[in-house]
Formats: C-alpha cells, structure tokens, sequence
C-alpha cells in the first residue's frame, strides 16, 4: 500500500512508520507540522537503513494546510491515509486549547475533504476506494468508574483535548455516513515507550528521576491508567487498517491497569531512586479519575498484546537512561517555560509524596 502518514514524527505515528516500513512492503509520506512535540530524531534510524529508505518521505506541513493535503493524497493517489496528528497532551489544553481545535477539527477536515475527493475519482476510475483511519484515544469515552468502555458508549469527554478528539471522530463518522467514506477509528489507551516527549507522566517521571528533580504526583494519585505499549499500538492500528471492517471502531485497550502511585513506585524502584523524589502538588483540573476499555472488537481481528507492562517499562527506563542524548535537548527554553507555567506554583505549594 502506498500510505500517507499524518503526525508521523511524533511518540506513536514513529512508531507505526518504522514497524510498518519493517513488516509490510509499503511506501510511506509522513506529513508533519513538527511542532514542539514532532521530532525528526524520532524517525532517524530509518533514513539510515537502506531497507527502508527508499520507501520512505518526510514533509513538513500542518494538516489544516489544504493546498498541502490535496497534493499528498488526492494527487498522489494514496490507498490509505493514517491520522496520527494532533496536540496531545491535557495539561496544555488546560492551559490553552485553541491549537487542540484547529488540528482536531479543522485539520481533520481537510484530511477528509482531500480523502473525500480521492474517493470520488477512484470510483470513477473502478479502483478501489482509499481507507482513512482516524487514531483517537480512550479519554473521548470520559472517566469510567467501574466496568470497561465498549465502542458503541456515549462519548463524555472532560478535558478540551479530549473534547477536541472526540469532535474530530464525530467528522469522521459524519463522512462515513454523509458519503460513504472507508473511515476507521481507533481508540487507543495511554501509552508508553521510548521517543515520548516528555511532558507525560512516564518520560517526565523517568527523567527527573535521572535527574533528581522532584516528581508532580497530582491530588492523591490514586487516578487509573490502563498502560499499553507503544509497539503493541502501533501494531494494532496495522492490524485495524488492514483487517477492520468498513467503518468500523476499535478499542486498543492496555495490559493491565495501575493507580499512578503504583507507577511511580514501579519507576523509581527500576531506577534505585527514593520515594522522597515525589511531591504531592494541586490535582489537575476535571482529572478523569480512571479509564478501561474492552478489547474484544479488536481481539476478533486476530490481534494479541506482545508487551507485558512490567516488562515494557523495564525497557523503557532502560531506553530513556541510555538515551539522554534524545532527550537532554528537549529541555530547552520553550520547556522551561512551560514546567514553570504548569508546575512552579504547583511545586512551590507541593508536600512529600504520601
Ligand atoms: P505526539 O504529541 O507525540 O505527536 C503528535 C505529532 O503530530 C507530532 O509529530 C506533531 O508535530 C504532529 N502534529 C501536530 N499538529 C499537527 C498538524 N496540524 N499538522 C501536522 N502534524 C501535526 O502524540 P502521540 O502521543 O504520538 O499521539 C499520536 C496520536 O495518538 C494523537 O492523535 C493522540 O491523540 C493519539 N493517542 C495518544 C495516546 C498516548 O498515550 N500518547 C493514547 C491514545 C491516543
Ligand atoms: P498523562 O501522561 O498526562 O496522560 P493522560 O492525561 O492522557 O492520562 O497523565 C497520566 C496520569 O498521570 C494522569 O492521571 C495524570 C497523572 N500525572 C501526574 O500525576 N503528574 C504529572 O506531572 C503528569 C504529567 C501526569
């Protein structure tokens, strides 16, 4: 297949784009805007190996940018398009969500528009229609207090990023009904692995651990959290893109849910360092208190987790103490800034890590 992949320099669309170049025979354009989050060091070792460069092209541009997208997919003539891109992460939609809205809506509507287009003139050519697969989260499903998520719930989003996400699946399930688009939806639970920015809680927490730095733990940090890994993710929305049904919805549901004291007591005993690195700051506002899905929509598709969670942070920390020359330079003045905006206070009012 010839693929365009949106946000493909990012945490999880790097992923897919290596394990995808590594497993299939398919040809990849990665579309991203490389805001603070995308990172061509992300999608490095790919322009290094011959097996999977020649198959492989980076352009830098913004989803919402039409002139851009109807060249990548109307013109090129793409067989699917996957979107991975979008602001991503709570804290800064707490702080401001207007770029969340202009990706998560905006930016997916151009990306239909385009397929929408593509569609059109592939039927009237008799070719088969192009796919379009949309990643989206399990935090569009709101806080579930007890039992699991299934796909056909009533979406409840509580954060503007949430709110954003959940905004674009709607599009995609409008396209899908209003013109018959070949649209797909994933909604993945929170992930870790190696390349994460390290603004979420697993890379930040590793990190200043590294560095001795103090660890936020929000309000009781009795929240749940459902953890995948990044190459079982990934895999899964191969798995939805090549094997899912038509329109179909899938939960990607992780191995094994964890309050974030039980993570952050796993990390730091991985890493031999104290629970007095952990500080007890202000919860963050309309915190979703726990998220679990069931799984058994995308388990029909013949899909099986690979990563056990205690091995796969094990991994992880390993990765990131090994690493620090990918992620030392994300630490600069625009992080600054941000830390000081989303923790100095926080931290200056925290208490010891109950
Ligand atoms: P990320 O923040 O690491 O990467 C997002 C990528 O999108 C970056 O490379 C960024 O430059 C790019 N991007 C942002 N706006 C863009 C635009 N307008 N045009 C083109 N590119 C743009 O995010 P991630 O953690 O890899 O998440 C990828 C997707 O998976 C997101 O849609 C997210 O909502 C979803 N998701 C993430 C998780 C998680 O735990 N990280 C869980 C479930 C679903
Ligand atoms: P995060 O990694 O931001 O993912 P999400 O909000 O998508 O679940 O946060 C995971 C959990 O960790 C969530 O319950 C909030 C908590 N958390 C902290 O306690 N401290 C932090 O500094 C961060 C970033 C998150």
């Amino acid at each position: 297949m010839k693929l365009l992949v949106c946000g493909g320099a990012g945490f999880i669309g790097s992923a897919f784009v290596r394990r995808r170049l590594h497993q299939t025979a398919d040809s990849i354009v990665v579309l991203d805007k490389l805001t603070y989050a995308g990172n061509l060091a992300n999608l490095a070792d790919i322009e290094r190996d011959p097996s999977m460069a020649g198959r492989y092209r980076f352009v830098q541009g913004d989803i919402a940018d039409p002139t851009i997208v109807v060249k990548l997919v109307t013109e090129a003539d793409v067989d699917a398009v996957v979107n991975f891109a979008a602001e991503s992460h709570v804290d800064r939609s707490i702080l401001d969500a207007e770029a969340f809205l202009r990706t998560g809506v905006i930016g997916v509507h151009v990306l239909l528009e385009a397929t929408r287009a593509l569609a059109a003139e592939r039927a009237a050519n008799g070719k088969p229609a192009p796919r379009f697969l949309q990643v989206s989260t399990d935090e569009v499903y709101g806080s579930v207090p007890t039992g699991q998520s299934v796909e056909t719930d009533l979406l409840a989003p509580a954060s503007p990023y949430s709110a954003a996400k959940a905004a674009g699946e709607l599009l995609v399930q409008a396209y899908r009904t209003t013109y018959g688009l070949d649209a797909l939806i994933t909604r993945g639970s929170n992930t870790y692995g190696p390349f994460q920015y390290p603004e979420k809680v697993v890379p930040l927490f590793i990190t200043n651990a590294l560095q001795g730095l103090p660890l936020p733990l929000y309000g009781d940090g009795l929240q749940r959290r459902d953890w995948l890994h990044v190459d079982d993710h990934a895999d899964a929305i191969g798995a939805v893109l090549d094997r899912g049904e038509p329109g179909g919805i899938y939960n990607v549901p992780g191995t094994g849910e964890r309050t974030n004291v039980d993570l952050t007591r796993t990390i730091l005993a991985q890493l031999d360092k104290p629970w007095s690195l952990v500080r007890t700051v202000e919860d963050r506002a309309g915190h979703d208190r726990r998220y679990a899905m069931d799984g058994s929509r995308l388990a029909a598709l013949g899909w099986s987790h690979q990563v056990a969670f205690e091995a796969g942070l094990a991994e992880t920390v390993a990765w990131y103490r090994d690493h620090e020359a990918w992620w030392r330079p994300l630490l600069n003045a625009d992080w600054a800034d941000y830390y000081d905006r989303q923790y100095g206070k926080r931290l200056a009012e925290s208490v010891p890590g109950a």
